[in-house]
């Protein structure tokens, strides 16, 4: 039995990753916003699941509830960096700076917070593994991607980076990238509620499902210690890539 920390663990990827862990006899921790959802989560999987409010844009709630998983959790094997979000698919010159601040704080700031919490401790037990939700936005630009996109590569490169640093120790990192995938709220928060243009998204896609994400984290979290898998990118078969667009006579 490991012990995983998995954030966004309200919805979507991290609640069947939550799910999945638990089936597979771990214990985790499922961190996010929204205690009630968390509640919800707990009450279904019962005492091997710990719910934590945490909100990874702010430093106090960082702070207070590692304070609570430390007292709870002393050792964390896993961490699942999920929490992520990404606002408006405006091009860049029209885009909201509002929600470009909120991309950066959460997929950014908030991301590389968490993982400075943790990595510690793995490192002096020199055991861990570290797993990232990246995304193939941040290597595919497409328009409307824009801060969105480059959130993702840097957690592509800080994913690589860690490697770096981690040289000479067990812990291991590695960097999921997913391309279309439904039945999450991402879609919703992105479209700010607007139902008929997530389900015009996917109306005849069969995409990727959390249950899916949640299995490629089951199979990284059980691979041997001398594996790394340091990045893996998943994409639906119905999503593929398109030519690069060329303006004539700009
Ligand atoms: N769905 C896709 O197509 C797709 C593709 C590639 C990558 N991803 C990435 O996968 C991750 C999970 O996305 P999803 O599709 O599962 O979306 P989702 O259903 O919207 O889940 C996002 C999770 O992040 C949490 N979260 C958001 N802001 C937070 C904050 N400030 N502090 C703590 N938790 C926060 C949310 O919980 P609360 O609201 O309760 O805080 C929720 O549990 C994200 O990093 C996303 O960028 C998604």
């Amino acid at each position: 039995m490991k012990t995983v920390l998995v954030t966004g663990a309200s919805s979507g990827f991290g609640e069947a990753i939550c799910r999945r862990l638990i089936a597979d006899g771990h214990q985790v921790i499922g961190a996010a916003r929204r205690a009630e959802k968390l509640a919800a989560l707990a009450a279904e999987l019962g005492d091997r699941f710990v719910a934590v409010v945490m909100d990874v844009t702010d430093k106090v709630s960082i702070d207070q509830a590692f304070e609570t998983i430390f007292q709870r959790c002393p050792q964390i094997d896993i961490l699942v960096n999920n929490a992520g979000l990404a606002l408006g698919i405006e091009r860049a010159q029209v885009a909201s700076a509002a929600n470009w601040e909120r991309m950066i704080a959460t997929n950014v700031t908030g991301l590389a917070l968490v993982t400075h919490k943790v990595l510690p401790h793995m490192v002096a037990a020199n055991n861990g593994l570290i797993i990232n939700m990246g995304s193939i936005a941040g290597t595919v630009p497409y328009p409307g991607g824009n801060v969105y996109g480059a959130t993702k590569a840097f957690v592509k490169q800080f994913s690589l980076n860690l490697r770096a640093d981690l040289a000479g120790s067990k812990v291991r990192v590695s960097n999921i990238e997913p391309g279309l995938c439904s039945d999450t709220e991402f879609s919703m928060v992105r479209l700010d509620g607007n139902a008929e243009a997530v389900a015009a998204l996917y109306k005849d896609v069969e995409a990727i499902r959390p249950e899916d994400i949640a299995h490629t984290v089951a199979w990284i979290s059980q691979l041997p210690e001398h594996m790394n898998v340091n990045s893996i990118e998943i994409m639906p078969v119905a999503q593929s890539y398109s030519a690069l667009t060329v303006t004539r006579n700009l």
